[in-house]
């Protein structure tokens, strides 16, 4: 009720902002008028602005018990237990494997799956590193496929990208924005390929009630800094399959497969496989089990924020905004505005930055066939197997392999959003937004 009154107060006040900017036009920063703040907005690390005496707690209790490490220690640890345990309540899945970062996630998912030589995997064009990486790692071929007006991989890209080789699609949900699962589960499931989520941008996001990172077959986070609840750095992998978990659990941890593991799972299925060490220490584990428990809290403040937003410019002319398959499943990370070219996109950016409030292209991915080390199929070794199949030999990376990706992410721009933004901080990003938006 309370947050009724105080949006219609709000989208009241927006009204007003317009009526008074429509009769003498207020004069934009850039062209030398009063800038909307006099000191530039700055959006904050999310998780960590959330960090109180309970991480606190977290963190002395294992200082305390001088047992800093997962599996055993002068007491039994608990931390990066339990916190499996409450994630994987909180995800909606049967299994939840905390490791050291999210690319060590995206490594266990590979091994999970079993990605290797001669394998394809398709992934968006526009992504992080971690992602492109995971692939070649793997010794499998990474294959980019275009993204939609969603930054997100673009169903119909995938379509046209799939061969007999093709045993993975990574659906990357960027910028706190689901990718439109359902065509993406679709087409996974007719051609009988897997699909791993990729939350590291959106943890806490859904699509149509489904927590992010549930629907595919294996999802991963990022713990790092600059994600929706973090300890600096760490990662998660969940599944709901007992092998995958089993096969991830492995890898995390040399091979093995450790007792408080095997329980969840309900026994060991596999011998010793070879693998890696991207286990989480307790410390870490502990200032998780605080955030996770924060996280609906830091969500909700998030996406409240983005919706005044969006209420405070919905009636701009001729307004285009980013697609969201689920507006109601997205965090709202940022607000974007399709300027039609990057030329209008460019100075809408400039002129924010006058007003001081920053305002910037999508962001967090890198365009990776534009890449140098990628268009030249750098790997670790020359024999590496990556490029090695027919496939891998033939494929080009480069600009013109993904025109529609460079056109959007060129034409977008837009606000990025913090829980922690005043009411004040949104009537200012509103003001400015109205005063320097271009209605030609
Ligand atoms: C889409 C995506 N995947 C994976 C990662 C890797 O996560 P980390 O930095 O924890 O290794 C990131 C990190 O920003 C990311 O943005």
């Amino acid at each position: 009720m309370k947050q009724a009154i105080e949006r219609r107060k709000f989208i009241a006040a927006a009204a007003a902002a317009t009526t008074a900017s429509a009769a003498p036009a207020e004069i934009a920063a850039i062209d030398g008028g009063t800038p909307v703040r006099a000191t530039p907005l700055k959006a904050g690390y999310w998780g960590t602005q959330y960090y109180d005496e309970k991480e606190r707690a977290e963190v002395l209790d294992v200082l305390e018990a001088k047992s800093p490490f997962r599996w055993y220690g002068t007491q039994t640890p608990t931390k990066v237990l339990q916190f499996e345990k409450e994630f994987a309540a909180r995800m909606q899945t049967k299994f939840a494997l905390a490791v050291s970062s999210g690319t060590g996630a995206l490594q266990c998912a590979m091994a999970a799956f079993e990605i290797g030589p001669g394998d394809e995997v398709i992934l968006p064009a526009w992504t992080w590193h971690s992602c492109f990486n995971a692939v070649i790692l793997a010794g499998a071929l990474p294959v980019c496929a275009e993204i939609d007006d969603s930054f997100n991989i673009d169903p119909d890209s995938i379509e046209r990208l799939i061969t007999p080789h093709t045993k993975l699609i990574m659906a990357v949900h960027l910028q706190g924005n689901p990718c439109n699962m359902d065509r993406i589960l679709a087409i996974a499931s007719k051609h009988k390929i897997r699909v791993l989520e990729d939350c590291a941008q959106s943890a806490g996001a859904s699509y149509r009630g489904k927590p992010l990172g549930s629907l595919g077959d294996i999802g991963i986070y990022s713990l790092q800094l600059n994600k929706t609840i973090s300890a600096g750095e760490g990662g998660v992998v969940v599944t709901n399959d007992p092998a995958l978990f089993e096969r991830a659990a492995r890898f995390h941890d040399l091979g093995g497969f450790r007792a408080p593991h095997q329980q969840v799972v309900g026994g060991a299925k596999l011998d010793w496989l070879f693998g890696a060490n991207f286990r989480m220490n307790e410390f870490s584990g502990g200032v998780m089990l605080a955030q996770v428990r924060k996280l609906d809290r830091i969500v909700a403040a998030v996406r409240g924020n983005a919706r005044l937003l969006y209420e405070g410019i919905r009636d701009l002319p001729n307004l285009k905004l980013r697609l969201l398959p689920d507006p109601q499943g997205e965090l709202g990370s940022g607000v974007f505005l399709d300027f039609g070219n990057k030329s209008r996109c460019d100075r809408f950016l400039a002129a924010m930055k006058a007003e001081n409030i920053p305002a910037s292209k999508p962001g967090g991915s890198v365009i990776l066939p534009t890449l140098p080390h990628i268009m030249a199929k750098k790997t670790i070794h020359p024999n590496w197997p990556s490029f090695h199949s027919e496939r891998g030999k033939a494929i080009r990376y480069g600009p013109d392999t993904c025109p529609k990706t460079i056109d959007i992410l060129g034409r977008y721009g837009g606000v990025l959003m913090d829980p922690k933004f005043l009411r004040q901080d949104l009537d200012d990003i509103v003001k400015a937004i109205r005063k320097v938006y271009p209605s030609a």
